[in-house]
């Protein structure tokens, strides 16, 4: 069996970064490059304090000190970094279409190709390519044709290997996934890559958790589980509007349900809407594979999954705007979170982004305070969905630093983050600094309904009939 010695890995993002920080932390041995085109990105990895890394993972600073410019590094050397290498990760971004055939559903394949072709060009000795960007099932026949193609006669073997890190507890569950996949040809060449990588994680992963299976199963793997957990935060939603109107608390109902073994707890919180790059991203994916086998019903029946988590958005800011009198114009409204989940500081597809967007559509002045976001990321995000130009964006809503200043004199507050720091506010100063009647809507149920209509809050939980 081959013995890896230098790993690359293309693309420094949520992904490629942290998981190269642990196999490099858990594999001394190992050489572990990270390249991005980006050079920023790249300057960030390298900063001198540990606080300024480009991406924000509870404990993953500990780990990076750990390997740094010992076995880990951090470059813009893309050539020089693929030819050392004798396995090479892809972990490059790979968003929803956004032109041409497949426009808003299908995933844009260009940076992977721009990879399998940069790949081709400058390998001199055989290599191992490790998808580990989320891709649809069969671009391992694509990368594969590519560098078989165009390559300088060595010999490639293509591996999947998805990533099931969640944001915010991805060091952890780095540490201690429940699984790995690993997909390959099922060939004798194809049986030694896999086994290759199967040795890189043998490091501090117990073998009966390494999962191998061809490589269509594996890719559609991925697509599938996330699929599957979004389905489950859709489909608490859709039983959380009807716990408003029935009388019935969203949160009894989770509970009673997830005791049931063959159900289980997780994944049944309900809330504004699940938001990260992959949930919709992957499922708009599979949609357009069973469509483009012909599978409608496949198809239909998991679109629904997205049309539910629209809905849910939608009906939180109308809710908004319906209690506070069928008018918000004008009005001060905070926003506690922006990040689509606690722990961390991306935004993407967050909730909040869209409940903003539908406020500041009736005018209203929202103010937003998120411990971890910062206020260019906030107008970016509204930018990208260009509903209204950058300049009435930037009149419309604000961005504080200071949970307190937020709340001061709005009419009402939003939680649309669960972020545990929210809870241990002095929510009694909060109210006082507010206008009366002061309106909580909480997107999250992570405040205690009674405590805060003790307090004199007027409170929306979702989930949870309305008084
Ligand atoms: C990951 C996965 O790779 C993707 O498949 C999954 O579905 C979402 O999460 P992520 O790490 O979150 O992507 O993306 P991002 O943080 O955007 O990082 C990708 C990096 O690749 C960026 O830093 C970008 O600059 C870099 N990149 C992109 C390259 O270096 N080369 C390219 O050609 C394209
Ligand atoms: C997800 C998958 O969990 C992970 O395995 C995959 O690799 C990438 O996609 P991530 O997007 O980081 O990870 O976060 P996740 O914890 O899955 O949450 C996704 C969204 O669902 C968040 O907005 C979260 O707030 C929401 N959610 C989750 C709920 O609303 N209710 C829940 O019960 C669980």
């Amino acid at each position: 069996m081959k013995k890896i010695k230098n790993i690359c890995c293309i693309g420094a993002g949520y992904v490629g970064g942290p998981t190269m920080a642990i196999i490099a932390e858990k594999c001394p041995h190992i050489n572990v490059e990270v390249v991005d085109l980006n050079e920023q990105r790249i300057a960030d990895w390298n900063d001198a304090d540990f606080s300024k890394l480009p991406i924000y993972e509870p404990g993953l600073d500990a780990v990076v000190k750990v390997a740094r410019n010992r076995n880990l590094f951090f470059t813009t050397d893309v050539d020089g970094a693929i030819e050392k290498a004798d396995m090479i990760f892809i972990s490059v971004n790979t968003p929803t279409k956004t032109y041409g055939k497949g426009k808003g559903m299908a995933a844009d394949l260009k940076f992977i190709e721009l990879c399998a072709r940069q790949i081709a060009r400058v390998a001199k000795t055989d290599k191992i390519i490790v998808e580990k960007s989320t891709l649809p099932v069969r671009t391992a026949e694509a990368i594969k044709t590519i560098l078989d193609n165009t390559g300088n006669g060595v010999n490639f073997q293509i591996l999947s290997n998805p990533e099931f890190l969640a944001e915010g507890t991805a060091v952890q569950d780095l540490y201690n996934p429940d699984r790995v996949l690993i997909g390959g040809d099922l060939t004798a060449a194809g049986k030694e890559a896999m086994e290759a990588l199967v040795a890189v994680y043998a490091n501090w992963i117990p073998n009966a958790q390494i999962l191998t299976t061809n490589v269509w199963s594996s890719e559609l793997s991925k697509l599938t589980a996330n699929a599957f957990l979004a389905q489950r935060v859709s489909s608490i939603n859709s039983i959380s509007e009807l716990c408003e109107v029935t009388g019935a608390d969203v949160n009894e109902l989770s509970k009673a349900i997830g005791m049931d073994s063959r159900i289980g707890p997780k994944f049944l919180q309900a809330s504004v809407g699940f938001g990260g790059s992959c949930f919709q991203k992957d499922i708009l994916n599979l949609v357009y594979i069973a469509k483009s086998y012909g599978l409608d019903a496949v198809a239909d029946y998991w679109e629904q999954v997205i049309i539910m988590n629209d809905h849910q958005k939608k009906r939180f800011s109308d809710n908004i705007i319906k209690t506070l009198f069928n008018t918000v114009s004008g009005k001060k409204i905070a926003f506690l979170g922006w990040a689509f989940k606690k722990d961390t500081n991306d935004t993407r597809e967050s909730a909040a982004i869209y409940v903003a967007d539908g406020l500041l559509e009736e005018h209203a002045n929202v103010h937003v305070y998120d411990p971890k976001v910062q206020e260019y990321q906030v107008y970016a995000d509204l930018a990208y969905l260009n509903t209204r130009d950058d300049a009435k964006n930037k009149e419309l809503l604000n961005v504080v630093n200071d949970p307190y200043e937020v709340a001061k004199e709005a009419h009402a507050i939003a939680i649309l983050t669960d972020w545990d720091e929210f809870v241990t506010y002095d929510w009694q100063r909060i109210y006082d600094s507010m206008l009366k009647p002061a309106f909580i809507f909480d997107g999250r149920k992570i405040l205690d309904k009674e405590k805060f209509e003790k307090i004199g809050f007027k409170m929306y939980s979702l989930g949870t009939t309305k008084e």
